[in-house]
């Protein structure tokens, strides 16, 4: 199958986890892929590995983002899918979210997401395709994620706007929002593994399906999405979390 056949796809975030998974899933269906991530030696080692472009741009840094849409437009003209993923996720509980961590959670996840938008549309192709990666946790009362789920919440609120302003130009804008999903996110937090395996016990058994979701899962529908099969669908939210927003009450 070549859904994508001829479209050039950007996927930020695209050294690691889900956006390394997307990545490789795209260019399996035929699309020309550009990966963006801020550290070198991950974004080359990962664009050699899938064989794709790699761009160094951290979104902290919206010059970055400028001299990344530069080089894209030099080496390939306008673009048809933006896969907007980079992503940290800073576990704080309420009454010790610090400043830093609030900054750094916004600037990346909301900030650096809408920016990145902003300064691709220019060369994005009327008809293309935009996916922001959202998460389960913009609508959880989950511990310890009341900015993280802020920063996701605020970025489905954009995404729904956005997929009104831009429907003339038939580009669609659509969220994923994926429930614990196996990548590294995790371990970047600096949690302890008995933390790590505590937390993941406990997610574990509250979703319906019994386990955490695989990167590739995630690409499937982004690859979906990014496809003119979706081409009726803009503004929407897909969870994809093995059932956990489903709230069960009750274990089957
Ligand atoms: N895994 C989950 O359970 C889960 C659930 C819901 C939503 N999400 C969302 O999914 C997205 C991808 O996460 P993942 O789980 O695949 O985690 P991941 O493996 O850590 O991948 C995140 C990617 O974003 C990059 N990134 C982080 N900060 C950046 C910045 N300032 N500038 C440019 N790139 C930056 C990371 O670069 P480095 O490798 O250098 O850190 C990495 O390439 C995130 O938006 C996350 O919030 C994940």
């Amino acid at each position: 199958m070549s859904t994508l056949n001829g479209k050039v796809a950007v996927i930020t975030g695209g050294n690691s986890g889900i956006g390394y998974a997307t990545a490789k899933k795209l260019k399996a269906e035929g699309a020309t892929v550009i990966i963006t991530g801020r550290s070198t030696e991950k974004v080359d080692s990962a664009a050699a590995e899938l064989g794709v472009k790699g761009i160094i741009a951290d979104v902290l840094d919206l010059s970055a983002i400028d001299a990344a849409v530069n080089l894209v437009k030099d080496e390939f003209g306008k673009i048809d899918i933006l896969f907007v993923n980079a992503g940290v996720f800073i576990p704080m509980p309420v009454g010790q979210n610090s400043e830093d961590g609030f900054d750094t959670l916004l600037d990346i996840n909301f900030k650096g997401a809408v920016f990145t938008i902003e300064k691709f549309l220019p060369i994005l192709n009327d008809g293309g395709s935009i996916i922001n990666l959202s998460s389960i946790n913009a609508y959880t009362g989950m511990p310890n994620t009341a900015i993280y789920g802020a920063t996701k919440a605020a970025l489905n609120s954009y995404t729904r706007a956005a997929a009104t302003e831009l429907a003339p130009r038939k580009i669609r804008v659509n969220a994923l929002n994926p429930g614990p999903i196996a990548t590294p996110i995790f371990s970047k937090t600096g949690m302890t593994e008995e933390q790590l395996k505590g937390m993941g016990d406990m997610m574990q058994n509250r979703i319906p399906l019994k386990r955490y979701g695989q990167p590739e899962e995630i690409a499937e529908v982004a690859a979906f999405l990014a496809s003119d099969k979706a081409s009726f669908i803009t503004g929407a939210e897909y969870n994809v979390d093995g059932g956990l927003n489903i709230n069960p009450i009750f274990a089957a």
